[in-house]
């Protein structure tokens, strides 16, 4: 089966390509970019020996538990510690941004490999707060490099028919590091004093993976012809597409590029009126992914879990379910994405989380009072199995789509100016939801779900009107036939083809 299947015409490529050995490869090592950010969520923040050594005051208000059981955990500090990762990737995008389009995919995810190791080193031999902040600072560099450069780098070498299902391995080693995180602390947080710094720095399997694995990969054809290398790029077309009839997918990446190089600044064509549909799309995408509520979920599982009155193994063992179910149901995704297509996984998960979190809510709201000692056994695992189908359906919609989808929309002159756009926005609002969420559980209490709802809603019925399906459209046709095809969005793209920077007319060719 591997190596002999060509994609028909009818599926919406032209192009013949073969699921090759090497694209399989190459992706898989690529994805792994995807472990650190996952392995990075979870966290080491409800561990004792990690609070008393850095932040003794959250200790203290824990043990002594006065406090309401929605406020244990609101601190500053301990916030900051969790979202300064996220503020270092938002900044280190943009000059990932440079280095995928000039140096190329394959080296912005080499660079990122070697930001994670150092901080990796940093943040296991952390002596103090300082120690500690810097070493997760250089894993958000690490995370701003590699969520720029892996997606791309997935979405440009895969053949069309399957390109989601590749892109979506980013995604799936997301939430593998999710899980390992979760089992790593639910066994290192058994060995005193030490388990956190054994924790921290197993991050190093996923950051040393990346790193061998960038060594190996062959950049994306797309990559090499944009920085001229076009003999190059042609070899590696054959070879990852196995065939020696390259002709027609190399013209076109050949004339995508000879657009791309009349652009003389990438961020201001961006703003141009007909990149406007791409533009928006990736932002909002990001804005309402983080707008379920996921991380709410995910950062916080053990410390939501002990609010809700499990003993703190009880609480790891609970996070480890539902990073389990993340896992599994992103493999649907994989399955479903160029069958089904991205539209009806987006629609079905709206429903799902939707009902989920409104059952959470309401659970919650009768069960759970300021003070009461615990949600009873039987309502316990209730939420938990509320809290796995939300999971899972994100797992299968919002988690992936909202890294594949921006990654193929736009053309490659904006490419690499609109990832960094999509990694920044993707990685504030996780900052912001990171920073609001243990201060709006303490206020909002239950209604914190219903919330994160009322979201699912909008973005709903967002992607029922303005998101078109790009399913089997070949990464350089995009603008030809999803964008100009669009109801509402064709009145973004003019007749003028691809005209580029407004200031450099003299480049702008018939
Ligand atoms: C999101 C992360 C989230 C993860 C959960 C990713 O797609 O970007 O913010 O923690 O999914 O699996």
């Amino acid at each position: 089966m591997a190596g002999g299947f060509s994609v028909s015409a009818s599926a919406g490529s032209q192009f013949e390509a073969k699921i090759t050995p090497v694209v399989i490869i190459s992706c898989l090592m690529a994805a792994t970019g995807g472990l650190m950010f996952g392995y990075d969520v979870g966290g080491v923040t409800s561990m004792d020996d990690f609070l008393i050594k850095f932040f003794p005051k959250v200790y203290r208000r824990k043990t002594e538990s006065k406090d309401s059981n929605y406020c244990k955990y609101d601190n500053q500090g301990l916030q900051l510690f969790t979202s300064s990762l996220y503020l270092a990737g938002l900044t280190a995008t943009f000059f990932a941004s440079y280095t995928t389009r000039n140096l190329g995919r394959k080296h912005t995810m080499l660079i990122a490999g070697i930001f994670f190791l150092v901080g990796v080193i940093l943040n296991g031999a952390a002596q103090d707060l300082p120690m500690l902040i810097i070493g997760r600072i250089l894993l958000g560099c690490g995370v701003g490099f590699a969520n720029q450069a892996v997606p791309l780098f997935l979405s440009e070498i895969a053949p069309t028919r399957i390109r989601g299902g590749l892109n979506i391995l980013f995604q799936l080693n997301v939430t593998i590091g999710i899980l390992f995180a979760n089992l790593v602390n639910y066994g290192t947080s058994k060995i005193h004093p030490w388990g956190w710094r054994l924790s921290l720095s197993l991050a190093g399997v996923p950051a040393l993976l990346l790193t061998v694995g960038a060594l190996f990969v062959v950049d994306t054809p797309n990559s090499l012809i944009e920085r001229g290398r076009l003999e190059e790029g042609k070899a590696v077309l054959k070879k990852i597409r196995g065939t020696d009839n390259v002709e027609p997918e190399f013209n076109e990446i050949l004339e995508a590029s000879r657009v791309a190089h009349q652009v003389k600044h990438p961020f201001r064509n961006l703003l141009k009126r007909r990149n406007r549909p791409q533009l928006v799309i990736a932002i909002l995408l990001q804005i309402f992914q983080q707008f379920t509520g996921i991380n709410a979920i995910m950062f916080y599982a053990p410390v939501l879990f002990n609010t809700l009155g499990f003993k703190s193994d009880a609480s790891l063992y609970s996070a480890v379910i539902t990073g389990a179910v993340n896992v599994l149901s992103t493999v649907v995704s994989i399955y479903s994405v160029d069958r089904v297509g991205r539209r009806i996984l987006l629609l079905e998960a709206g429903v799902q989380m939707f009902i989920s979190q409104v059952v959470i809510a309401i659970v919650l709201g009768i069960k759970v009072t300021d003070h009461s000692e615990n949600l009873s056994h039987g309502y316990a695992i209730f939420v938990v199995v509320m809290v796995c189908t939300f999971v899972s359906s994100f797992a299968w919609s919002w988690g992936p789509l909202g890294w594949l989808i921006p990654s193929e929309t736009f053309p490659m002159e904006t490419r690499s100016a609109g990832q960094s756009v999509t990694v920044c926005v993707n990685l504030l609002f996780t900052f912001v939801i990171a920073q609001a969420f243990l201060s709006m559980l303490c206020h909002l209490k239950y209604g914190i779900f219903a919330f994160f709802s009322g979201w699912v809603v909008v973005m709903s019925v967002f992607v029922l009107f303005f998101l078109p399906e790009t399913k089997n459209v070949p990464i350089e046709e995009m603008t030809e036939k999803v964008w100009k095809q669009h109801w509402f969005w064709k009145r973004f793209m003019g007749d003028d083809d691809r005209v580029v920077d407004g200031d450099d007319k003299n480049n702008t060719q018939p």
